[in-house]
């Protein structure tokens, strides 16, 4: 049997989710990188890996759509839940929700990675809830293109994560 594609079906994306190539993890904050796996123009979405090498607070926040996660090594939690999403562990945060991300010495691997798909945005707020930044999938090539055109992969690097 002969199967047809239809035409306009995107390209699909196969890839290590932990590159060989140190430079594809993009800086994020100090001891903090992201690695995009899929950024998704069409939905608002994107999908990719947080590296966290330092324990502590990392960010308040609030996503107005929601995130699925997965826990690929090391540990990490909310301080607004009693619960600790280890490796292995599948996490749903729903729309709406602050919370704030802290990762603790660690203590059984040198650092925690964590799969998200994010939808719509992450707005970082302070302890009174201000909004203090923001983040979405076009900020999120954008700190991909410049990343990757400092260090010699060249901002065409994220293409192939684009949709
Ligand atoms: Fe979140």
């Amino acid at each position: 049997m002969k199967i047809i594609q239809q035409p306009g079906i995107q390209p699909e994306i196969a890839v290590a989710s932990i590159p060989q190539d140190e430079r594809v993890w993009v800086p994020q904050a100090p001891s903090v990188w992201f690695r995009p796996l899929l950024l998704n123009t069409v939905t608002g979405s994107w999908c990719n890996l947080l590296r966290v090498r330092k324990s502590g607070v990392l960010s308040r926040h609030i996503h107005p759509s929601w995130v699925v996660g997965y826990v690929i090594k090391g540990a990490w939690r909310y301080l607004e839940h009693d619960w600790v999403a280890r490796a292995g562990m599948f996490v749903y945060e729903p729309p709406g929700e602050v919370h704030t991300l802290v990762v603790d010495p660690l203590v059984d691997a040198e650092e925690m990675i964590t799969f998200f798909n994010i939808g719509g945005a992450m707005v970082y707020v302070d302890g009174e809830g201000t909004t203090v930044g923001y983040e979405d999938v076009f900020t999120k090539i954008a700190m991909c293109r410049a990343h990757y055109a400092a260090c010699g992969l060249g901002a065409a690097y994220v293409d192939q994560f684009i949709r």
